[in-house]
């Protein structure tokens, strides 16, 4: 089945993809907030790439955001589409950046103007919106790659080395998730928080990560339903913004959102997650298999990596065995390497480093969560294909 997903785009590789030896990548950036700044400090580090265009909503601040980082060569732009309609700019690829309300929009011009995307996680708000970017990465033929950073960390790949392995045996049982006791991402602004930028909250800012490091290891089995649960106490809260009470009023998305998801292969997957908690962690994530289990301490706020040693828990010969995995050092960048992976793909006409086809399902789960938290029962999961 997972083969099946990864392949499917296969047939649409054309040669026109490719960028032709020697030429400089032109990479355009929109939305230039915080975590563009990511981006332009990894595009920065490679010679074989240029940033020709910034844009942003906010008036002036993709001019300031060039001169900080001294890129005032670069146009600038008012929004993604003033940008992509400029065909003098001759863009291969954009990375989008803009808040979550907006990824949608924001790929699917791209993607119709014939342009490569690095589209920040989540992939976008609902389900209904993924289906929308597919049918347009379909159409165009063009690479559409997703934010997920942390599957290049080597402890996360070890997660999947594990499963593929065989050593767990048929894996009939999932817990994940985590969060933050404190953590609602408010130090640059509202955008995180309000509704109509944001979209999701807790459940799209880190539980998709979360999501991602278990599917991605069991190679992303379909959902079939799902009981969702979402709550805002904390948000809701002014005395949790010193200084800023007002924003207890614009919270508008959740801050601790909980599901009960039911794949395929008869595989049960247990997920919480938390922008803030009376708690310190919401548990390890664990993975019970017929011949093992594997236990992955949690982190203090869901920081793309794994807590700690992971441990291996098996019989061998009639008696309980416990492996410590140590932590694998990693002196790398995983930032960098996404942001490589993806002009890669663009200069060799490669597949997406991390493709819809797998994210598809991520965010299937994230919107059967609110759906099914919103209407109080659970509800079946459907993927329409494309
Ligand atoms: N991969 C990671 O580690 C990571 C970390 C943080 C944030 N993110 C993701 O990155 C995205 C942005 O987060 P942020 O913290 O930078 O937010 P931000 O609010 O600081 O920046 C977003 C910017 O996008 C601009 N924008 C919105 N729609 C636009 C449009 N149509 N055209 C041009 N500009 C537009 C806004 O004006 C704003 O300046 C979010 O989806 C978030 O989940 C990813």
């Amino acid at each position: 089945m997972a083969d099946n997903i990864l392949d499917r785009f296969d047939a649409i590789i054309e040669d026109d993809k490719k960028v032709s030896d020697g030429k400089k990548v032109r990479i355009g950036l929109i939305g230039t907030g915080w975590i563009c700044e990511a981006h332009i400090l990894n595009y920065q580090k490679f010679d074989d790439v240029e940033i020709v265009a910034c844009a942003d909503l906010v008036p002036g601040k993709a001019e300031a955001f060039c001169k900080k980082f001294g890129i005032e060569g670069a146009k600038c732009y008012l929004s993604h589409k003033e940008m992509l309609d400029d065909e003098s700019l001759q863009l291969d690829g954009v990375s989008i950046c803009t808040y979550n309300c907006t990824h949608a929009e924001c790929a699917i011009y791209a993607l119709n103007k014939g342009v490569n995307v690095m589209l920040e996680k989540p992939m976008c708000v609902t389900l209904e919106e993924g289906i929308e970017i597919m049918k347009a990465e379909k159409a165009s033929g063009k690479i559409i790659t997703i934010g997920f950073q942390p599957r290049l960390d080597p402890n996360m790949q070890m997660i999947k080395k594990i499963v593929d392995s065989g050593v767990l045996g048929k894996i009939y049982y999932i817990q994940t998730g985590g969060g933050r006791r404190r953590g609602i991402p408010t130090p640059y602004g509202t955008t995180f928080i309000e509704k109509e930028t944001g979209g999701i909250g807790a459940l799209g800012d880190i539980g998709c990560y979360s999501l991602d490091m278990v599917l991605n290891a069991i190679g992303y089995p379909k959902p079939l339903t799902v009981t969702g649960y979402k709550s805002d106490f904390f948000g809701k809260r002014p005395d949790y913004y010193p200084g800023h009470p007002e924003y207890a009023e614009k919270f508008g998305v959740d801050d601790f959102a909980a599901g009960f998801i039911r794949l395929e292969d008869d595989i049960i997957l247990d997920f919480r997650i938390a922008w803030a908690m009376n708690i310190n962690t919401p548990g390890d994530t664990i993975i019970l298999g017929t011949e093992g289990g594997l236990r992955i301490p949690s982190t203090d706020c869901w920081n793309g990596s794994v807590g700690g040693p992971m441990t291996l828990y098996r019989e061998l010969c009639g008696v309980q065995t416990d492996t410590e995995i140590p932590i694998i050092p990693f002196n790398g960048d995983r930032f960098e390497l996404k942001l490589r992976s993806f002009v890669d793909a663009i200069k060799e006409g490669g597949t997406a480093p991390v493709p819809t086809s797998q994210i598809i399902i991520n965010q299937a789960i994230l919107d059967g969560i609110c759906k099914s938290a919103e209407c109080g029962h659970e509800l079946e999961i459907t993927i329409p294909e494309v």
